[in-house]
């Protein structure tokens, strides 16, 4: 049985009131929730901030974080590495966001590098995959993500997916309000599922697939009740206490066993 994620993905949102009155928000909302991992992905300059808070309500969540770069140290100006993530406890890195491969023009092949790397140093990535409504509506979904999952594997081999985790993310679900249906994203999860067995069953049925797109606590049991999706990455909900308690808990209601 795969213990269920629900991250938290704050994106360019915060400032030091709210990082303290969320953190300590969700650490009371989410104190008796257990069977699922509860991670929160902070804006960079407050995963400091992030950290102590944790430390201090010897709290359950785990920190995350938005980015990173292919290198440890030297000279790439505004970048931070895996080795300065793990100075303050940040394990779970986002990496492949759909936002990030737009405005920051972030390839295959980068991404890849940034998986390679996050692995090398011990970290956890989220890689985030998904299609444009575009390739939606043209029916490319499964080309698009085993493209995306095709980079990785080509570059690393199939078992840096042990421990790892994917996000799909359809582009058009993220921030709409558009959600995909439940049954459709069981169903491109269990492709994405079968894709990676193809290469590894055992790597596949350990892998976490978490679903991200417009989730909210009112839809989020309908994901988890899935075979295939064991967890969401959630944008705008996470950054109210109550609603993001509220989607971990129905993951760990959906999955407990
Ligand atoms: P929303 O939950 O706001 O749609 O964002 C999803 C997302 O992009 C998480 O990474």
């Amino acid at each position: 049985m795969r213990r269920p994620v629900v991250m938290g993905n704050w994106k360019l949102n915060g400032s030091k009131a709210m990082v303290t009155e969320l953190l300590n928000g969700l650490n009371t909302a989410t104190a008796d929730i257990d069977g699922v991992d509860v991670v929160v992905a902070p804006p960079a300059l407050y995963i400091d901030q992030a950290e102590r808070l944790i430390k201090e309500n010897a709290s359950k969540l785990i920190l995350g974080a938005q980015n990173t770069d292919v290198n440890n140290s030297g000279a790439f100006t505004g970048d931070m590495s895996p080795e300065m993530l793990k100075d303050f406890g940040a394990t779970h890195i986002i990496i492949g966001h759909s936002e990030r491969r737009e405005y920051h023009e972030e390839s295959d092949e980068f991404v890849a590098k940034k998986f390679a790397f996050l692995k090398e140093n011990g970290l956890i990535p989220v890689l985030c995959i998904g299609e444009s409504d575009a390739q939606n509506e043209a029916g490319e979904t499964e080309s698009v993500v085993s493209r995306q999952i095709d980079a990785v594997i080509n570059h690393c081999g199939i078992e840096a997916f042990n421990g790892a985790i994917i996000a799909y993310e359809p582009i058009w679900a993220i921030g709409t309000g558009k959600a995909a249906t439940a049954d459709d994203a069981q169903r491109i999860h269990a492709f994405i599922r079968s894709h990676v067995a193809k290469h590894d069953a055992a790597v596949a049925e350990q892998l976490i697939i978490q679903y991200g797109g417009s989730v909210k606590p009112e839809n989020a049991q309908s994901y988890f009740q899935n075979p295939d999706i064991d967890g969401a990455l959630v944008g705008g909900a996470s950054l109210k206490a109550d609603s993001f308690a509220a989607i971990a808990a129905a993951a760990a209601e959906a999955k407990k066993a």
